[in-house]
Parts: structure tokens; C-alpha cells; sequence
């Protein structure tokens, strides 16, 4: 297989998760429509595409909160579609949320070891015997957790309630979140809405971080232009729930239909 050329350079063609015709309707509404695409082993894979153009619902067809209407979803071979989305998150599929969804009235900490717990839980002796983790458990995850929030800047703010956080600070705190999944593919939504300029370049360089250091494979929704492109390997464009454009940053900024849809002529 030949390496692409692309942003990053370990990135090397092998699939994790394929969407083959995927569609989700609402009512009279396709959301998603006949999308398919496969997305790689250690790729930074970007979703773009106007308001309403189905991001979102693609992600939630991936984490299993909704079924599709039609279609299949594939993650290192098996099916997963018609899971739960504790089984796929136990899989190694990981998320943040548009709507950040933390626990404001617990700690930052905290946040992260409920994130952790899910992981434990998927263990063979929790799952079967249904007990509590064990005091030194207890420990390992506390110290995990505390190693994740340093990973994204906040271990300062450790004890404070998430609710106090800033909006940027909630975004990395729902990063270490998922990260404490142990996951194989992190669906990132949206993570620098509400950043500012600084607090964006550091998320690009952070998010290429961590996807060396702990071999992720990063699906990214993010309507600032310049983060996508100059971080994705590969981009897929949706529109109106269908994909209307697929490859690297230069081949989708000189899509003409991507430029009408989305880009503008600039
Ligand atoms: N649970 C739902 N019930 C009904 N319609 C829905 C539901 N979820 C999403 N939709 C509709 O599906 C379409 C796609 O929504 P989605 O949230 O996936 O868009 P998006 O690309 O993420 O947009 P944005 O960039 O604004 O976040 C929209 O028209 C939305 O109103
Ligand atoms: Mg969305």
C-alpha cells in the first residue's frame, strides 16, 4: 500500500471505520443521506459542511445514540450498528459533544474519572461479577485521570466544578474525557467553537499530539476552515445529509461543489 502524502505523516492507508450508504431519516427529512466513505488506522479525518448538513447525526449514528434508517457501519471488521452506545464506546469509539455535556456540578477530575469508569467496566471481572473497583483501582484511575488533565492544561483546575470552567477549558475537559475511554477513535465535535484564536492553534497542535502519541484515529467536525485544513489528512464534505466531496485539504478547497456549498469563492 502506498503512504498517502498528507499533513500527517504517519498516517498509512488501512481502514477503521467504514460507513457504506448510511442514511438516517426524520419524518420527511434525510438527514444523512446514502453516505459512505472509510476513514483510516491513525487518520485525522475532517466533516465539514454547512448548518444542518448532517455532522452531527453522523456522529450519533456512529455512537450508536440513533439507529440508521439504512445502511451499515463497520469498525475493525465487525458491524456495529444496533449496538448500544456503551458497547460501542467499550469498543473503543469515543466522543465530545457540540453541546458540551459534562457534569457541571462535579469536579473536572471527577468528570474524567466517570469517563475512566466506562472503561474499567469493560473489563472481564466488573463485567461479569458486577463489583465494585478495588481501593487500588480507585487509585490508578485517580492518577490516570489527573495525568489526562495535565495532558490538555488543566490540571490546575482539577478540583474546581466543571460548571465554572471556561468554554475553552470545558472543551479540553471533555477531550481528557474521552480520552480516559482508552479509545481508538475520538469523534470530535466541534471542539473550537468558542476558542479563541490562541486557545485554537494550541487545540490543532494538541489534537496532532495525541494522535501520534496514543495512535488515535481522529474524525473532526469543525466549521473553522483553517484548523481543517491544515490539520486533516483527508476531508469528507457533506450537504444536505449527502457527501459531496471527499480527499485531501487541496482537492476539497478547489471543489467547485464544495466552493457553492460551503467555502465561498474566496
Ligand atoms: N433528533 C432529530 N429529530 C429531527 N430532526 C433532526 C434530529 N437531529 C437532527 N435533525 C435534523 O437533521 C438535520 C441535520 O442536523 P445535524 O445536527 O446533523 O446538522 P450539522 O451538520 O451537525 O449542523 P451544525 O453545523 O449546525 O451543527 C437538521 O435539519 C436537523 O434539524
Ligand atoms: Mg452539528
Amino acid at each position: 500500500m502506498t503512504p498517502q502524502t498528507t499533513n500527517n505523516l504517519a498516517f498509512n492507508a488501512s481502514p477503521i471505520l467504514e460507513a457504506k450508504y448510511l442514511t438516517r431519516s426524520f419524518g420527511g427529512l434525510v438527514a444523512v443521506n446514502k453516505v459512505s466513505f472509510v476513514v483510516n488506522n491513525n487518520e485525522i479525518f475532517g466533516l465539514i459542511g454547512p448548518n444542518g448538513a448532517g455532522k452531527t447525526t453522523l456522529f450519533n449514528l456512529i455512537t450508536g445514540l440513533i439507529q440508521p434508517s439504512s445502511g451499515q457501519l463497520i469498525y475493525k471488521g465487525d458491524k456495529i450498528i444496533k449496538l448500544r452506545p456503551h458497547q460501542i464506546a467499550a469498543k473503543g469509539i469515543a466522543r465530545t459533544f457540540q453541546n458540551i455535556r459534562l457534569f457541571g456540578e462535579l469536579s473536572a477530575l471527577e468528570n474524567v474519572i466517570i469517563g475512566r469508569h466506562i472503561h474499567i467496566k469493560s473489563g472481564v471481572f466488573n463485567g461479569v461479577l458486577n463489583i465494585p473497583p478495588a481501593p487500588i483501582e480507585e487509585l490508578k484511575t485517580k492518577h490516570k485521570a489527573l495525568e489526562l488533565l495535565d495532558l490538555v492544561g488543566l490540571s490546575d483546575r482539577a478540583f474546581e466544578k466543571a460548571q465554572n470552567l471556561s468554554y475553552g477549558d470545558q472543551r479540553r475537559l471533555e477531550i481528557a474525557r474521552a480520552l480516559a475511554l482508552e479509545p481508538q477513535i475520538i469523534l470530535l465535535d466541534e471542539p473550537a467553537a468558542g476558542m479563541n484564536p490562541n486557545e485554537k492553534q494550541y487545540l490543532s497542535t494538541f489534537i496532532r499530539q495525541i494522535c501520534t502519541q496514543f495512535n488515535l484515529t481522529i474524525i473532526l467536525i469543525e466549521h473553522h476552515v483553517p484548523l481543517v485544513m491544515g490539520l486533516c489528512d483527508r476531508i469528507a464534505v457533506l450537504n444536505f445529509g449527502k457527501l459531496i466531496a471527499l480527499g485531501n485539504p487541496a482537492e476539497v478547497r478547489s471543489d467547485p461543489a464544495v466552493i457553492e456549498a460551503y467555502l465561498g469563492a474566496e
